[in-house]
């Protein structure tokens, strides 16, 4: 069993990792600045309260874990700002998981990031940009992070999120020829990256994540 940092763990993607590492068996410190409010429980549950932007927070995070899931995200409403919190957080932790011998990293970024940008269809395109650039353009900019550092990382990069139970029935799409845009429950999201802290099989891959 691992023992497992979930940064971003208070809601969303994150705290239904939580759940669902904790229900396969793991140690989860699930780190968020209001990781006192999760509602969870176990004896395996450590609840951290941290900012992602504090390297002194983060480098008390890493201490003895085994695996990182990095699932933050920004509220809606602050998506038609300047986005930097995933290039800044993970400018941070890359190097503190290198510090502290942390090697594997699972991270949360999303479908039209990176090289899966050119997926994105034809009549998306436009609104993609209008509502999500900022956050895309620095999602892009926190890949290009992961992919230069010495870890063994997995880019997670779920369609849209929905609410609800794990279905079961999605895929994990690793060829650029078969991306594409779709909907996923943030519960299976969560199930995949459970599977992935068994058995990293997509080490070193971006992974669309769709029904
Ligand atoms: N919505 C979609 O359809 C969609 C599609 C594809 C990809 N995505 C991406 O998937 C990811 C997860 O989205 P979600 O909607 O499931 O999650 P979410 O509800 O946006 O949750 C974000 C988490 O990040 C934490 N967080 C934010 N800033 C933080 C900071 N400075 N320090 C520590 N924790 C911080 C929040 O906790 P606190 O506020 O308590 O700190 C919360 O636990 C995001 O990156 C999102 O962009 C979303």
């Amino acid at each position: 069993m691992a023992h497992i940092l979930i940064l971003g763990a208070s809601k969303g993607v994150g705290l239904e990792t939580a759940k669902a590492a904790l229900a396969a068996g793991h140690r989860v410190r699930a780190f968020a600045r209001s990781a006192s409010g999760i509602d969870l429980s176990g004896d395996e549950l450590e609840r951290f309260t941290g900012d992602a932007l504090d390297a002194g927070d983060v480098a008390r995070a890493l201490d003895g874990v085994d695996v990182v899931v990095q699932a933050l995200g920004v509220p809606v409403r602050d998506l038609l700002g300047p986005v930097r919190l995933f290039s800044d957080a993970t400018n941070l932790l890359v190097p503190a998981m290198e510090r502290a011998g942390v090697a594997r990293l699972i991270a949360v970024t999303g479908f039209g990031a990176g090289d899966s940008r050119d997926a994105i269809g034809l009549l998306q395109r436009l609104p993609f940009r209008l509502m999500l650039g900022r956050a895309y353009d620095d999602k892009d900019a926190q890949e290009m992070r992961i992919r230069r550092s010495g870890l063994a990382w997995t880019l997670v990069r779920p369609g849209i999120l929905t609410s609800g139970a794990a279905t079961g029935r999605y895929q994990a799409l690793t060829e650029p020829s078969t991306w594409h845009n779709g909907r996923i429950p943030r519960a299976d999201v969560a199930a995949y990256i459970v599977g992935q802290i068994a058995e990293p099989s997509h080490a070193g891959r971006a992974v669309v994540l769709v029904r």
